[in-house]
């Protein structure tokens, strides 16, 4: 049903400089496999079919990172290493199926995703960002299971101490797994947020969406806001939230970061058996 999704790579990553400096920060590895990788995998096991990258200056590694490295592929074939060309070649498109806007200026994620425009149709797209690394099941495919038309995020409770790093919603009925959503803002303070239900980087948007973000009105932080964006269309179009199966890490910051190297290691058949010998003896 959703076959377009919006991958936001513009970012300069500052926080993890200076690994960043000379390398997107959606490159850096959990495990052995680069963030935006993960993203790219969970959108195509929800059945997305167009992937579009809004990249930035330095971002070629991502670029290359999805096409053929002919020296790499037959150095690979010579030696017969098999398994390894094709995890390589695994990671091909059908062509045409990828494609890079660029995005000028960091100026905020409802910019960088309206930087898209010219690139999705009239259907709904997903958006996803990689700093948002979801273990488990694709929570785009819980989305797109849920999804009935309008707009829709991923959600999670979150600490109210820690509302100040996300868009929080206003809910309104609520099963507990699907929140209808009366209201969206974006990075409030824990004494001024609607609630502590908050916004994960999975996204289902309407083409409408991208018009309201072509007024380009600035929100927090100065930045052009998607949370604004889509807290404009409630009232005309459906709000949902889904509450998804997976265990989110926030690969933005250092600490989530080691996290999921921890938790995909010890998810990983290979890994998990001397990793978690190893934790043990080193927290002992
Ligand atoms: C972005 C969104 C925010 C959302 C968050 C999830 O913020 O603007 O609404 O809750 O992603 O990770 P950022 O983390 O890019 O500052």
């Amino acid at each position: 049903m959703i076959k377009t999704a919006i991958f936001p790579v513009g970012g300069l990553g500052t926080r993890f400089l200076p690994a960043t400096k000379a390398m997107p920060k959606e490159m850096l590895p959990v495990v052995d496999k680069p963030l935006i990788q993960y993203a790219v995998e969970e959108a195509a096991e929800a059945g997305v079919e167009e992937f579009i990258f809004v990249t930035g200056r330095n971002k070629t590694a991502i670029e290359d990172h999805f096409d053929h490295s002919f020296e790499l592929e037959a150095t690979l074939s010579a030696k017969g290493k098999d398994e390894a060309l094709d995890v390589v070649k695994s990671m091909l498109h059908n062509p045409g199926s990828v494609m890079y806007v660029r995005q000028q200026q960091p100026a905020g994620l409802g910019h960088a995703v309206w930087c898209a425009r010219h690139l999705i149709g009239s259907k709904p797209v997903a958006v996803l960002l990689a700093d948002d690394l979801i273990l488990g099941a694709s929570c785009v495919r819980e989305m797109v299971e849920s999804y009935s038309g309008g707009n829709m995020v991923a959600v999670m409770d979150v600490p109210q101490d820690q509302t100040v790093a996300y868009g929080i919603v206003t809910p309104g009925a609520d099963d507990g797994r699907v929140v209808q959503i009366e209201g969206l803002v974006e990075k409030p303070d824990p004494d001024e947020a609607p609630s502590n239900i908050a916004v994960v980087g999975r996204y289902i948007i309407t083409p409408e969406v991208f018009e309201t973000l072509a007024a380009q009105e600035r929100g927090a932080g100065g930045e052009i806001q998607l949370t604004d964006a889509l807290a404009k269309q409630i009232g005309s179009a459906p709000f949902t939230g889904v509450r998804f199966s997976g265990e989110r890490f926030d690969c933005g910051s250092k600490l989530g970061f080691l996290q999921a190297n921890v938790a995909f290691g010890l998810n990983n058949g290979t890994l998990e058996g001397d990793l978690r010998s190893w934790l043990e003896e080193r927290l002992t």
